[in-house]
């Protein structure tokens, strides 16, 4: 494919550091001609009651997003602070949009939370507490609902939009790891996928999907849990054509943002086969 996405504008949400697959993403769509608009988790004026730790926390996330997608992407490239674990974050963000003339063809959703996750240990899910629980379904599952809806109704997304998220094999089954809460959420996701294509396929021909990548420790949300390393290796033993690699999963996501795509709803699996051995 050459170009394959020319005259497309989307955005990408996800970019942590050089390490995130939403990089890997926004490289190959740049390359294939879209105009990209980043967000980045950062402060924004509704982080009220955040203490001084939390707001230097979020400050330096989002400076080194700006550096990353100025360094890798380019100086011209859009970036914005989105905090999806704020409705005022998400409703300033797409007015943001509205004021700038902007609308867009395209939406990646690469966001994962679940606080269950934490140096290396994973919490069994007999001791996740109700807000641990909420938490991960909120930031990992429902953000997906809450973004499409603020861009729908400021009628930001134009018809035949592509509205892709990231899953993982853990959403439907117990991986050789333990995935445990984010699991649920991840199912939550890709049940959300289904919904939301079926609802805006019918009104603004809007394709919805989903994609399972293989594990993959590089990246921040990979490398915090725990066993992954060695269920990488596994599944490089038996997937038919090894683990996938971020390109891979990058060059997916374009064919999905294509335009006139008649593909929706799905749930694909981008991890060399992985997901065919029991
Ligand atoms: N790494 C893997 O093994 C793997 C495999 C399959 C799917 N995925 C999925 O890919 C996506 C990207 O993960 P990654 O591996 O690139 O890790 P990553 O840590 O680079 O990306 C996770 C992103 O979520 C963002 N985020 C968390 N809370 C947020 C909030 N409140 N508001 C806005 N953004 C928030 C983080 O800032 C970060 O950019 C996730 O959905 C993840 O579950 C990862």
């Amino acid at each position: 494919m050459e170009n394959a996405l020319n005259g497309q504008t989307v955005i990408i949400t996800g970019i942590t550091d050089a390490s995130s697959l939403a990089l890997s993403i926004a490289k190959e769509c740049k390359n294939q001609g879209a105009q990209l608009l980043c967000t980045g988790l950062g402060r924004t004026p509704h982080h009220k009651n955040v203490s001084e730790n939390g707001l230097a926390y979020l400050e330096k996330t989002y400076s080194d997003f700006v550096k990353t997608v100025q360094t890798e992407l380019g100086q011209e490239i859009k970036t914005y602070a989105l905090d999806v674990g704020i409705q005022e974050s998400i409703d300033d963000f797409a007015s943001l949009l509205k004021k700038e003339g902007i609308s867009v063809n395209g939406l990646l959703h690469s966001i994962a939370m679940d606080k269950t996750i934490r140096q290396g240990k994973v919490k069994p899910i007999m001791d996740v507490t109700r807000d641990e629980f909420m938490d991960a379904m909120n930031i990992s599952a429902f953000s997906l609902l809450a973004l499409t809806k603020a861009l729908y109704q400021q009628s930001l997304l134009q018809k035949k939009s592509s509205i892709i998220a990231l899953s993982y094999l853990g959403a439907e089954k117990i991986a050789s790891h333990p995935y445990k809460n984010i699991g649920m959420a991840k199912a939550a996701l890709e049940r959300l996928v289904k919904e939301l294509a079926w609802e805006l396929g019918k009104t603004d021909g809007i394709q919805v999907n989903a994609i399972r990548f293989s594990a993959y420790t590089a990246s921040k949300a990979g490398g915090a849990i725990e066993g992954l390393a060695a269920a990488v290796a596994e599944a490089e033993e038996k997937s038919p054509l090894g683990n996938a690699i971020p390109q891979d999963l990058a060059d997916e996501v374009v064919y999905l943002f294509r335009k006139n795509n008649r593909i929706t709803g799905e749930i694909r699996n981008v991890d060399g086969g992985y997901h065919i051995r029991g």
